[in-house]
């Protein structure tokens, strides 16, 4: 399968919750319709089974997730990517690798965890590379702000983990000030907050190409609390 293959359902400014053929479309803004009820994870729709659910948001053309599933069988993957040209390269890596333990999410990561992702269901978050925005005008666009660790900390499970990877300081430093601030979590690694290697981790087109670039890469891991 081809990335072009995967055709959007619907014409522009049309675009509804769908669930079809391990592609999940929402909304890019605005509430769920007040019909969505959640299948749950274990519908057949999604995984069929009740195995630990992970989340990737900013997944991009999926190099990362892919290999994740593939390796990890017993664990049911979600992909969050707003573009949806990448959402086809990602779909595609589910066809073509056979990947049931795999879906993609067509949507925004804060409109759809608020919108549509339940109470502590998820074990694990993983946010690669998201856009750094670097000039001090535009970091008001950065995903991980108060706003959307709170709304990640509501569906983590206790003990879930969010990991954050970006090889920009700037960014790294919001992060950890995001992170500390929000008292769901635990920092996994003292002070200063991040490691530069992770054992195992998983590469994706953006951590290869910022290595072959000679820059530092920043692993921040931190851990849900239990109450
Ligand atoms: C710099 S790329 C990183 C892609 C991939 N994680 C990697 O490491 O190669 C950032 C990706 O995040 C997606 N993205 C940015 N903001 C997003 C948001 N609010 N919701 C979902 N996806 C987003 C972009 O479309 C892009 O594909």
């Amino acid at each position: 399968m081809r990335p072009e293959n995967l055709k959007s359902p619907f014409k522009l400014g049309e675009r509804k919750v769908l669930i079809e053929d391990r592609v999940w479309y929402v909304p890019l803004q605005g509430a769920a319709p007040s019909d969505f009820l959640f299948p749950g994870w274990g519908c057949e729709t999604f995984f069929g089974n009740t195995n630990p659910v992970h989340i990737e948001y900013c997944s991009g053309n999926g190099t990362w997730i892919a290999e994740k599933a593939c390796e990890n069988p017993h664990i049911n993957w979600v992909a969050v990517e707003k573009k949806f040209e990448r959402v086809k390269k990602i779909w595609s890596k589910i066809k073509n690798r056979e990947l049931p333990n795999l879906i993609v999410l067509s949507g925004e990561a804060l409109n759809a965890t608020r919108c549509f992702f339940p109470n502590a269901s998820i074990a694990a978050v993983y946010v690669n590379f998201p856009d750094p925005w670097p000039k001090c005008r535009h970091a008001k666009h950065r995903l991980i702000q108060p706003e959307f660790v709170a709304e990640v900390a509501r569906i983590l499970a206790e003990n879930g983990s969010l990991t954050l990877v970006t090889d920009a300081p700037d960014y790294s430093t919001q992060m950890i000030e995001v992170l500390r601030q929000c008292p769901a979590f635990d920092s996994c690694y003292p002070d200063p907050y991040y490691t530069q290697e992770m054992d195992n981790y998983g590469s994706s087109y953006f951590e290869e190409l910022w290595r072959q670039k000679g820059k530092v890469i920043r692993y921040h891991q931190f851990r849900k609390q239990v109450s």
